[in-house]
Formats: structure tokens, C-alpha cells, sequence
């Protein structure tokens, strides 16, 4: 069997494996790892260091044609998925549930496509969770372009110049995403606030050092596994009161709050952003999905009423090297699960397989992505 990384495009800067994964593929059973030219080139990794660990380097159509197991981190354009014949694999990160179009045209093309954002969120799914090792690049990130566009310090610094006060950072959203904004906030100094609608992130925000902004009444589904539920009217109200409450006192708030495969929440309105502190930063981590900021344009900088407003749902992709080796880790860990002894072994009872899987000789198998297209 052979493996094939592919290239990015549309200016994506990570890479679907890192050369360090190599010789681990091969002692999964790949005979041969083949990898796009210059697929790793914006990650700062080399074609030489591929080779170095076992890989092969080669054209486009040859990774295409020749591979078994293809991994790209954003979906095959559809010229490319012509170019694959039916039973051979790929997996990546398609936000299946977002992009209805993406399904159909993996279904046409016959392939069988896994898209790990779909994994459950279980124990045993954690090691090949891309959502979660992405969520944790962003957060990071978003802390640091807050810093970086913020005309004040993060810490406090008691100087013979005067003493400065430390920054006041707002996190909407205490998943992963926003637990990592957390740490790396408080680790720059700021005094951290965080907002969540599920009980359970009360107690991660606490233990983390943040202050955990409450609005009583929250719909928390247990069975939503993990994620968050939309909320009632009534309830929206007197959080978008309390969010405006913390968000003027604040001189950055991180947007990172999504329910998925719906419109992000709306979370900071125009008049909020308006009221806040001239020089204050906002990172809309759900640009991508609406925003959670009303003003937020998904993919630019904003100034807005003199509050800067960052629309960018792609931060992972700005620490490419790190961010590559995570999500390579993770197809590896998924691959442990379809490859057995060298040979692909595809059992739709595992419920991982089962729930990544979105195209297998021509229909949908995830039970998830299946009820979202049939509500769509
Ligand atoms: P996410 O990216 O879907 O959403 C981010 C955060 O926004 C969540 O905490 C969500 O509750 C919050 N949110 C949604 N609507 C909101 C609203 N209206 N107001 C305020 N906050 C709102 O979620 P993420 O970060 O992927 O994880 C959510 C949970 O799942 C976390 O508890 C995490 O620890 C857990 N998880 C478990 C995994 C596993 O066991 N394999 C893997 C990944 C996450």
C-alpha cells in the first residue's frame, strides 16, 4: 500500500503529515510514502528531510495516481478528485457539515473520504481529534495578535516611569480553543474573564486562574456529547447584556464560541464593540461560521469605531510547523484504526470510522452528516 501527502493550496501553509511521521508509516505497513513537491515547503519543512525519514518525493498526478491512502488537510478540488479512482482513501479536515457541495462531490467521485472533525468527542477519539489540536493553535495565536495589535502591555509593570495596569482579556467560549486563550493570557499577565453556556467549563475556567462570568438558565444538553445547544430567546437577551457589561471594561475580548454545523452564536452586537475602550482588540475565532462579533468580517482587519476586529477562523494555519506536526500526529492515529498488519481493514462498527467516514462507494455513512443534509 501507498501513502500520499499532498499539497495545499489557496495559500494554506501546513502540511496534512510531517516527515516525522514517516518511519511510523512505514512500520504501520506503507510500502512506500509518496509526497506532493514542496508539499511541507510554507510548514519550513523540506522535501529533503521527507526523503531523510523514508519518503519518496513526487509529482501531483503521480501522488494522486498511485496512491492507496491520500492525506490533505482542506478537501480535493473537484479537478483533482477526477483524477482518483474508486476505493482509494482520503483524509483531511473537510468541515463536511458546513459544505454540503464538498460531500457531494466526494460521492460522484466514488472515493471513500474520512474528515476527522467529525470524530466523536470520546476518550479514545482525543488522540486523532483535529478540532481540538487546531482549537489549541488558535487560541494561542489569537491571544498573541491581540497582544500584538493592543497599544497597552498584557502585564502589569510597576516601573520608576509609573505603574502599568495589566490588561483585561474576555473569552467568549471556554472550549478548547478558549481554555488555550486562557493559559496564554494568563501567562502574558492579563486578568482573564471567560463566558461559556455549558456547566461543565465553570470549573476548567476556574482552575485555570480566569474569573467565569455566569448567566443563569443556560440549555445545557448532555446529550449534545460535549458541545454546546442553541439557547432560548429569553436567554440570549440577558447574556448579550452581561457579555456588553464585561466586554466595555475589557481591552480585548477572544470570540471562539460554536455550535456545530450552525451559525455561530451572536455574542458581541455593533453598539457593544462601539462602547468599548478605544485601542481595544477583538479576535473572532468564528469568523468563519458568522462570528460571534456582529462587525466581524470573516478573513480581514477591521477598524471599527476605533476597537480593532481580527475575523480569522484559520489562525492554526499561521503556526504552520506546529500545527502540522499535530494534525499529522492525528491522521497517523486515525490510520492506526483503518490499517491493520499492512492491510486497510474499513469496520463501520468501530464508532470512530463510522462517524469520520463521509463518503464510502457512493453514500454518506456518519449518522451525523447524514441528519444535517437531510435537514439542510
Ligand atoms: P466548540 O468549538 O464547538 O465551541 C467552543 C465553545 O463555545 C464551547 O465551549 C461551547 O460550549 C461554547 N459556546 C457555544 N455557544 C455558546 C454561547 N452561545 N455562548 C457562550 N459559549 C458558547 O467546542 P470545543 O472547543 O471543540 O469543545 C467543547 C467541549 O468538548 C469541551 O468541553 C471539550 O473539552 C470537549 N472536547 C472533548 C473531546 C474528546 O473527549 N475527544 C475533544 C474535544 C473537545
Amino acid at each position: 500500500m501507498t501513502l500520499g501527502i499532498l499539497k495545499e493550496s489557496d495559500g494554506e501553509q501546513r502540511v496534512a503529515i510531517t516527515p516525522d511521521a514517516v518511519p511510523g508509516l512505514l512500520k504501520l505497513g506503507f510500502q512506500k510514502v509518496l509526497v506532493e513537491r514542496g508539499a511541507g515547503a510554507s510548514a519550513s519543512l523540506d522535501d529533503a528531510t521527507y526523503e531523510k525519514q523514508g519518503a519518496e518525493v513526487a509529482d501531483t498526478e503521480d501522488v494522486l495516481k498511485n496512491s492507496n491512502v491520500l492525506a490533505k488537510i482542506h478537501p480535493l478540488s473537484k479537478s483533482a478528485l477526477g483524477k482518483l479512482s474508486a476505493g482509494q482513501i482520503l483524509i483531511g479536515q473537510m468541515s463536511p457539515l458546513n459544505q454540503p457541495e464538498v460531500v457531494e462531490n466526494m460521492l460522484q467521485a466514488g472515493i471513500t473520504a474520512f474528515s476527522l472533525d467529525l470524530a466523536p468527542r470520546t476518550t479514545r477519539a482525543q488522540a486523532l481529534d483535529v478540532l481540538s489540536s487546531m482549537a489549541t493553535v488558535a487560541g494561542y495565536k489569537a491571544v498573541l495578535s491581540a497582544a500584538y495589535h493592543l497599544p497597552t502591555f498584557f502585564p502589569m509593570f510597576m516601573t520608576a516611569a509609573g505603574t502599568i495596569k495589566p490588561a483585561k482579556v474576555l473569552i467568549l467560549g471556554a472550549g478548547v480553543a478558549g481554555l488555550q486563550a486562557i493559559s496564554t493570557a494568563r501567562r502574558l499577565g492579563a486578568v482573564v474573564e471567560a463566558f461559556d453556556v455549558r456547566a461543565a467549563a465553570k470549573e476548567e475556567v476556574l482552575s485555570l486562574g480566569a474569573k467565569f462570568v455566569e448567566v443563569e438558565g443556560a440549555v445545557d444538553d448532555k446529550s449534545a456529547g460535549g458541545y454546546a445547544v442553541e439557547q432560548t430567546e429569553e436567554f440570549k437577551q440577558r447574556q448579550a447584556q452581561l457579555v456588553h457589561d464585561h466586554a466595555v471594561q475589557s481591552d480585548v475580548v477572544i470570540c471562539t464560541a460554536q455550535i456545530p454545523g450552525r451559525k455561530a452564536p451572536l455574542l458581541l452586537r455593533a453598539d457593544t464593540v462601539a462602547a468599548m475602550k478605544a485601542g481595544a482588540v477583538i479576535v473572532d475565532l468564528a469568523a468563519s461560521s458568522g462570528g460571534n462579533c456582529e462587525v466581524t468580517q470573516n478573513g480581514k482587519t477591521i477598524s471599527h469605531k476605533g476597537v480593532t476586529v481580527i475575523g480569522d477562523s484559520n489562525l492554526a494555519a499561521s503556526i504552520p510547523k506546529d500545527a502540522s506536526l499535530m494534525f499529522g500526529k492525528n491522521v497517523v492515529n486515525f490510520l492506526k484504526l483503518i490499517v491493520i498488519k499492512g492491510e486497510l481493514n474499513l469496520n463501520f462498527e468501530d464508532d470512530i470510522v463510522a462517524a469520520t467516514c463521509i463518503a464510502h462507494k457512493g453514500e454518506v455513512v456518519s449518522a451525523r452528516l447524514k441528519q444535517v443534509m437531510q435537514t439542510a
